[in-house]
């Protein structure tokens, strides 16, 4: 019980630091939650103008899924891997830094599956990517790459992680409510655009 509470802790304390607004004012680009969706991640940084601050912004989100994953496994057992990586996603969606208001998951659940297994990661990454390329939409191809992590999982053969794929996949829904509304009203602005 002690390594997991440990492995949560450290999980959500990497997770709940926010990159996209550490970058952001620290190049002066102004106030992130004043920017398009007001989001914190990379896409939203996009919207800045500044290409390499939202990948500054992914690289980081992403990597501190994947440190909480990588730190957990080297010094405890396999159940406290996962949970370090979900405290991260958790930290990144809901950072006692930003009173609980932090972003949508989405780098730091691809860095946490490319950390945990990285075949699966590199698949939701690939779903992503497809995805973005044939559509532009950076959140709805979030939420496929999200719903199609279990698919991965079980065909990959990781069944291991077939649940804590389901319930990122769920926070993920949940996290981008806003974004589903203005897809759904083809509001949705393409990656890229404000
Ligand atoms: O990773 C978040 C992305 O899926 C949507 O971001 O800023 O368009 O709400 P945003």
């Amino acid at each position: 019980p002690l390594i997991l509470g440990l492995a949560a802790v450290l999980g959500y304390l990497l997770g709940s630091v926010p990159f996209g607004i550490v970058i952001t004012r620290a190049l002066g680009l102004g106030d992130l939650r004043q920017i398009g969706s007001g989001n914190i991640g990379a896409t939203n940084v996009l919207r800045t103008g500044n290409k390499p601050a939202a990948l500054a912004t992914l690289i980081l989100d992403s990597g501190k899924g994947a440190a909480a994953v990588l730190i957990a496994r080297a010094v405890a057992p396999e159940d406290a891997v996962q949970l370090a990586g979900f405290a991260a996603f958790l930290g990144h969606c809901f950072p006692v830094w930003l009173r609980f208001q932090g972003g949508k998951g989405v780098a730091t659940y691809i860095g946490t599956l490319l950390a945990l297994f990285w075949p699966l990661g590199l698949a939701c990454c690939a779903t992503w990517a497809v995805t973005a390329a044939l559509l532009r939409y950076s959140s709805l191809s979030a939420l496929v790459a999200a719903a199609l992590s279990p698919v991965w999982a079980v065909l990959l053969g990781r069944e291991e992680t077939v649940v804590l794929c389901i319930l990122l996949a769920l926070l993920i829904f949940i996290r981008h409510r806003t974004n589903i509304s203005r897809l759904i009203a083809g509001q949705e602005p393409k990656i890229g655009k404000k």
